[in-house]
């Protein structure tokens, strides 16, 4: 092995958890996400339970979801919940203005939302509407979710076949307000969402998590200015942070597969800026809030390309590669590496739309290249960090270079230690040295491995996958090292003892 890639593991220098809430989800009413993606109706000749397809909630259980945000996006601010209770056929319909202007008829809501999330296990996420919202609107939900006193809310849940409160902790108060939300300036943002929160309230023992809307990318001014006006810590106990991953322009942002080696660099070189953002973000927390009590919840990011041709644009239907893989365990190592202030994350959009986890066409389903990343790295769920040194070969390219390697580790609480690490060059295997510094003899469990013959290999419909994962084992033990033998392209998880 080149002495020139190295991971230093320091084994005894963990003091932060990971939290599982990293890799949580983002579902929005948007294109096929819901209807179609989750929701079929209980009539659909698609195997279902309550309405809701099984092989999807099968796959997501299998592939590990934490937690799922919900409604949106942009439909959040936009979206009345009290349209989508009661019996479906009398629900009022909408617009969906902001995802291709389609009729929505409210037949996913709340009670259809948390059937979801039940049989998912997983936690709900919801973002109230405070862009077209009313303050007794979002106020009424919270009330109509989570109260188990005699209330007009309490008395309208179970009259729609709900007795007990359900208890949701997570609160968006707001999405995206600086833009679709309602196009606010950090300063009057900062009010209306004080004024929101003070009506959001906690029942029994529910404590709710209210996140404040964050920055979009680097907007530094809106971060400070809701660190400072806004309240943290009583207002709001996180605030989000939306960047996504565009490798060209927003105009037009380069397809999902068909893109050549300048692309893929472009679009890495451009995920890692996300290192910067949380930095620059996280520097500015502590200013406010020293003893780190707001977490930074980096609710949407992901890649987003062109839609797939002949699809429509409004329903940001796009493929999904090894490339985009290779994005998400990029970021999930920054998110881990930075989880002493990144509490919660959620990939935009689980199915069908954006970066999914999932595509369906009719009653088939696909699982992309990002699944099996969320799959492996459920290894970290709630594991102490441990922080890593790295030094790492360039990946150039065209007079450019990043950083060929990123790598996260972790130690659970039985002991077992897991690194996550991607080479991200998609010419060059690598050779890298890893110390587990702080034990003297280590043991080499069991490794994965995820690739593909290129970066643009993916998973199709009636096709055998291309991208999955396999067991890999290209590992050599000596005392507190190993030698490891990386692919071009690939993403590998060792487990250690
Ligand atoms: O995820 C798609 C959209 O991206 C969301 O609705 C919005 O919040 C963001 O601009």
């Amino acid at each position: 092995a080149t002495a020139q890639n190295k991971i230093v593991v320091n084994t005894d220098l963990g003091k932060e958890k990971i939290s599982r809430h990293i890799y949580g989800h983002f579902s929005e009413h948007l294109g096929r996400c819901i209807y179609g993606g989750y929701w079929v109706g209980e009539d659909s000749d698609i195997p279902n339970t309550n309405g809701i397809r099984n092989d999807v909630v099968d796959a997501l259980r299998e592939m590990g979801i934490p937690n799922l945000r919900w409604p949106g996006g942009c439909f959040a601010d936009e979206y009345h919940w009290m349209d989508g209770i009661g019996p479906r056929d009398e629900r009022p319909t909408m617009i969906n203005t902001h995802w291709g202007g389609v009729t929505e008829n409210n037949h996913f809501g709340t009670h259809e939302f948390l059937e979801l999330c039940n049989q998912l296990d997983t936690e709900p996420v919801i973002c109230g509407n405070l862009g077209s919202g009313t303050v007794q609107e979002m106020s009424q939900w919270v009330e109509y979710l989570n109260s188990g006193n005699i209330s007009p809310m309490t008395d309208l849940r179970k009259s729609n076949g709900r007795e007990e409160p359900w208890g949701v902790k997570y609160w968006g108060v707001g999405n995206e307000n600086w833009g679709c939300g309602g196009n606010m300036t950090a300063e009057y943002y900062a009010n209306e969402m004080k004024r929101y929160s003070t009506y959001t309230k906690n029942y029994g023992d529910n404590r709710l998590y209210r996140v404040a809307c964050g920055p979009s990318g680097a907007d530094y001014h809106w971060m400070e200015t809701l660190m400072r006006d806004g309240a943290p810590g009583r207002s709001f106990q996180g605030i989000s942070l939306h960047y996504y991953t565009v490798a060209h322009s927003w105009g037009d942002k380069g397809s999902a597969t068909d893109f050549d080696e300048n692309d893929y660099f472009l679009t890495m070189s451009k995920t890692l800026f996300m290192d910067e953002l949380l930095r620059n973000h996280i520097n500015i927390m502590d200013r406010y809030d020293p003893r780190n009590r707001v977490g930074l919840i980096v609710d949407e990011w992901g890649n987003w390309h062109n839609v797939e041709p002949g699809t429509n644009p409004g329903f940001l239907y796009q493929q999904n590669t090894l490339r985009d893989a290779m994005v998400a365990s990029v970021n999930l190592d920054l998110f881990n590496n930075y989880c002493r202030r990144v509490k919660m994350a959620n990939i935009a959009q689980t199915v069908n739309v954006l970066q999914a986890m999932i595509l369906t066409k009719d009653d088939e389903i696909v699982k992309t290249p990002s699944y099996y990343v969320f799959k492996m790295y459920k290894v970290h769920y709630d594991a102490t960090l441990l922080p890593t040194d790295v030094e790492s070969e360039f990946y150039s390219h065209d007079g450019e270079r990043i950083p060929a390697i990123s790598t996260s580790a972790s130690k659970s609480e039985d002991g077992t230690i897991h690194i996550t690490i991607s080479n991200i060059d998609p010419n060059e295997a690598l050779d890298l040295t890893c110390e587990l510094r702080g034990l003297e003899n280590v043991s080499f469990e069991r490794g994965e491995i995820i690739t593909g013959e290129k970066v643009n290999s993916y998973n199709d419909f009636g096709e055998a996958e291309e991208v999955s994962s396999a067991s890999f084992s290209d590992v050599k033990v000596n005392g507190n090292q190993l030698e490891v033998n990386l692919p071009a392209k690939s993403i590998v998880m060792l487990e250690l003892r």
